[in-house]
């Protein structure tokens, strides 16, 4: 049997997920095509979701940027992570032809932070966590640190009204400062992980960091979620202060071994990925 994955988005077509997916099928040694399946914003999605439906091949697929709410609608059922989110970017297809919608962004991000500081996974509730930014990446990744049990979790913003409507997400457990950019550069010591979550330093603006980095606590752990360029001016800098460094492009790496998962419940190793993903990308 063949086993068929589709990713829909727009625009699409230089998704890393096929890329992904196509070494995750040959690991579990199965056979199986993931393809682009891209919705033009001039297209009628009802129509386009309607023909994924009649493919009764369809085995499951994934969701990107517009349609991660979109999609909801057309779905028989969601996990909790999805549903706390409002957002979907995995769809399983069951054997009974029912649309099951899960969030693997959240998860998956948390996953990524783990694996490269496994010491994390006891020290959750004592971590003092800062994420810069308030976009869909920072709400997932709030959310997906809440869940996973982390308590202190502070977020800086731009716009703090943004950050305050993703702090109404936490669980009781949870506490959330509030802060601009500008009061957090000032406060940033006490941070043991610090997470970027937005655009800043991407390819072509490579030059821009969202803060200025001083004073880090001696053993912290920077992440940012930009992936091009693998190591961002932001995490340069972090390093060159002595922090450990976290890069974007695990969360891609283990938010689609999530979604990989969950539709075949097969579990595989994906060692060495990491560095095979960063040569792709370095070569873009
Ligand atoms: P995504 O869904 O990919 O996270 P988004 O929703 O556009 O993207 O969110 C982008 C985030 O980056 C926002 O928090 C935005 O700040 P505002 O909420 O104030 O708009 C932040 N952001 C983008 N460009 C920025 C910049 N130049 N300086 C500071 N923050 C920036």
């Amino acid at each position: 049997m063949s086993l068929q994955f589709q990713l829909i988005g727009y625009p699409i077509k230089h998704s890393l997920s096929p890329w992904i997916h196509e070494r995750f099928l040959s690991k579990a040694n199965l056979q199986g095509t993931y393809e682009i399946n891209e919705i033009d914003l001039q297209d009628s999605f009802e129509d386009r979701i309607m023909e994924m439906k009649n493919n009764k091949k369809l085995n499951g697929f994934n969701v990107t940027v517009p349609y991660k709410q979109k999609i909801i609608p057309y779905l028989d059922s969601l996990d909790k992570h999805a549903e706390k989110l409002g957002a979907v970017n995995t769809v399983l297809i069951n054997k009974d032809g029912k649309w099951i919608g899960y969030n693997t962004d959240s998860t998956g991000y948390v996953r990524a932070l783990e694996t490269k500081y496994p010491e994390l996974t006891k020290e959750r509730k004592s971590k003092h966590v800062l994420i810069l930014g308030a976009g869909g990446a920072a709400r997932g990744i709030y959310c997906g640190l809440d869940f996973a049990g982390y308590v202190n979790i502070d977020i800086a913003n731009r716009t703090t009204e943004k950050a305050r409507e993703i702090a109404e997400l936490r669980s009781e457990s949870t506490n959330t400062k509030i802060l601009t950019l500008k009061e957090v550069e000032s406060d940033l010591s006490k941070y043991d992980i610090i997470i970027q979550t937005t655009s800043v330093g991407m390819k072509p603006n490579i030059k821009n960091t969202i803060i200025s980095l001083n004073s880090l606590k001696p053993d912290v752990i920077v992440s940012d979620i930009v992936y091009q360029p693998i190591k961002t001016k932001f995490l340069k800098e972090a390093e060159e202060l002595g922090a450990r460094i976290h890069f974007g492009h695990t969360m891609l790496l283990y938010q689609g071994l999530y979604a990989f998962e969950i539709w075949t419940g097969l579990s595989i190793d994906i060692k060495n990925m990491d560095e095979k993903l960063q040569q792709v990308l370095e070569g873009r």
